[in-house]
């Protein structure tokens, strides 16, 4: 597949996209967003693809929504575009693991989208924030959410009020990030992550996502039920058969996927 501001490439079972503007330090405008949606739909109803990982370049991950896109849009067409809704709706949506591996500036919409993967692995470059408020407006894609979740109130509210952008090792430390690696290392390191991931039974992976998440949008007593639930289905898959007597024989489990 090809596209006009993203490079897409399969690396066996491990998808990886990168965001190519350049020029623009990868703002997020709405051929991004398109872009996006076509390649994450397109890993998500492959079977052959059980990882991605969503990169951008030293520089900058993403700087933020595009700006210049947004300038000259009035109030009423942010309201009837539902603006930003289509990130919800077509990448956070994706049900199958994708990592977000972050060199230089994430800031604004593009902390927002590394926040949307399931985990962040952090160049020792990377820096992270919510600059919003100096251009008069607020996160859109999430960021007062999923970040106040990720490094709790504090910083996150010094973070959206003064947007002060935050290292990765206080992104470390805070939590926003899983690991830290020097940015000579982050593609190699996240891809060799996610072929860890794709060696994984596929539906166990979809499971374990879904009931990571589920720790953020429901009650510790739902969220229990529903990682029960969850857990009880794994159980009738070929693959847990497969993956236990695979333990029992001292040996590597081959995995169907179902
Ligand atoms: C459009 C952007 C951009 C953005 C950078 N550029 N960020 N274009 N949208 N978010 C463009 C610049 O205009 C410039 O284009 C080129 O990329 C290089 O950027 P420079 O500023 O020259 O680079 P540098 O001096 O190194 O500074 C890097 C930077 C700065 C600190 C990251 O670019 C910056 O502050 N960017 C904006 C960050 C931001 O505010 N993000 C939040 C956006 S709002 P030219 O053509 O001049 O070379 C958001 C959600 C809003 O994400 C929700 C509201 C509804």
């Amino acid at each position: 597949m090809s596209f006009e501001t993203i490079l897409v490439e399969q690396r066996d079972a491990v998808t990886l996209v990168t965001l190519n503007r350049p020029q623009a330090l990868n703002a997020l405008n709405t051929q991004v967003l398109a872009d996006l949606s076509a390649a994450f739909a397109a890993y998500d109803a492959d079977p052959s693809q059980l990882c991605l990982v969503l990169t951008g370049s030293e520089k900058a991950f993403a700087a933020g929504a595009d700006i210049k896109e947004m300038a000259s849009k009035a109030a009423a067409d942010f309201f009837l575009e539902d603006f930003f809704s289509g990130w919800q709706k077509n990448v956070v949506a994706t049900r199958k693991p994708w990592i977000a591996a972050v060199a230089g500036f994430a800031l604004g919409g593009g902390c927002e989208l590394a926040m949307m993967a399931d985990f962040i692995i952090a160049a020792d470059t990377a820096k992270f924030g919510q600059p919003e408020i100096k251009l008069g407006v607020a996160p859109g894609m999430g960021g007062s959410q999923r970040l106040t979740k990720a490094v709790g109130k504090a910083k996150a509210m010094e973070m959206c009020l003064t947007g002060r952008m935050m290292g990765a090792e206080e992104a470390e430390r805070s939590g926003l990030v899983s690991r830290i690696v020097p940015a000579a290392d982050l593609l190699e390191d996240a891809l060799k992550t996610a072929a860890a991931i794709a060696a994984m039974p596929p539906m166990a992976t979809m499971v374990n996502k879904e009931m990571v998440n589920l720790a953020f949008e429901t009650g510790l007593e739902q969220g229990l039920l529903n990682e029960r639930r969850l857990f009880q289905l794994l159980t009738a898959t070929e693959d847990r058969v497969e993956g236990m007597k695979a333990f029992v024989e001292k040996r590597p489990g081959v995995w169907k996927g179902r």
